[in-house]
């Protein structure tokens, strides 16, 4: 059980390494996961991060039951946060970030697919918060995410039926992006993270950070957020080189500064 990273040029690619459970994420490696992330948030030359998990059957099938059995309320409550801190680092780290969804995203393994800028899935992905069947609720960001992604009627559906949506329906109501064979799940995300990863870092930082407040905040200091933001990149050499490039009809070289 563990969580592995590796690398292929500029993109990060981390699988949640515990297929004899679905991938579920213990506490220990809810901890592992989150010290994985701080450190692909902190590392300048990661361009794009997928996240995926291991074998043919789960992406992640949620927080691990077994142990969520033993916690006292106050350890309930710590599990709660430790899982949204890792789903934070999805969602806010400068790099873009990909969820290969391979399987089961049922739970805790669904509320990390959202928090994930994109989604792609497997024919084979199953989609769920089937927290009200264990007499709980979803506690790593469903309750926000999810209403957000999709819609609230669709949201509460789900939240309060428990009720399993296949990749199809996924893709129907924008919980995912594309749908294909699985084992063109993960060529695809590496072609997607690199197409990303050779524009310029400061360019994409900036336009997720923009981009992420469409659904929070105000509509006008979101507009002058954005106009802020896209005037500062024209401080950048790599807007200079971007800009350039199309009038010399050439590709441009990004160098991140
Ligand atoms: N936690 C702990 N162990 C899990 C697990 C989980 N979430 N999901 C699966 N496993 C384990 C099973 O206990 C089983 O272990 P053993 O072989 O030792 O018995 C192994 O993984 C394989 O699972 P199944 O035999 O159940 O496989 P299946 O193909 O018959 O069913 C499944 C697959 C439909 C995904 C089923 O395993 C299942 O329903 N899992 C639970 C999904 C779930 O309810 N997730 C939400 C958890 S609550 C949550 O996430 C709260 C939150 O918001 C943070």
């Amino acid at each position: 059980m563990s969580i592995e990273v590796r690398r292929e040029e500029r993109v990060a690619i981390l699988t949640i390494n515990r297929p004899e459970a679905l991938n579920a994420l213990s506490s220990a490696l809810l901890e592992e996961l989150r010290s994985e992330l701080a450190a692909i948030a902190g590392d300048t030359t990661v361009g794009c991060l997928i996240l995926t998990g291991a074998g043919d059957k789960a992406f992640i099938a949620g927080a691990d039951i077994a142990e969520m059995a033993t916690k006292t309320p106050l350890e309930a409550r710590a599990y709660a946060v430790l899982g949204q801190e890792c789903a934070r680092y999805l969602e806010t780290m400068r790099a873009p970030t990909i969820a290969a969804v391979n399987g089961y995203a049922l739970g805790g393994g669904s509320e990390m697919a959202l928090a994930c800028d994109i989604r792609l899935c497997s024919e084979n992905a199953v989609f769920g918060q089937p927290e009200v069947d264990l007499g709980i609720m979803p506690g790593w960001g469903a309750t926000q995410r999810l209403a957000r992604t999709t819609s609230m009627g669709f949201a509460k559906e789900l939240i309060f039926t428990g009720r399993r949506v296949k990749a199809d329906e996924a893709l129907a109501r924008g919980l995912a992006q594309h749908v294909m064979p699985l084992d063109e799940l993960m060529p695809r995300a590496l072609k997607m993270a690199h197409e990303i990863s050779a524009k310029s870092p400061v360019a994409i930082a900036y336009a997720k950070e923009s981009t992420n407040r469409a659904l929070a905040g105000d509509l006008a200091t979101n507009y002058m957020v954005e106009a802020d933001l896209f005037s500062i990149l024209f401080s950048t050499e790599d807007a200079k080189e971007g800009l350039r490039a199309f009038t010399e009809k050439r590709q441009p070289k990004f160098h991140g500064r």
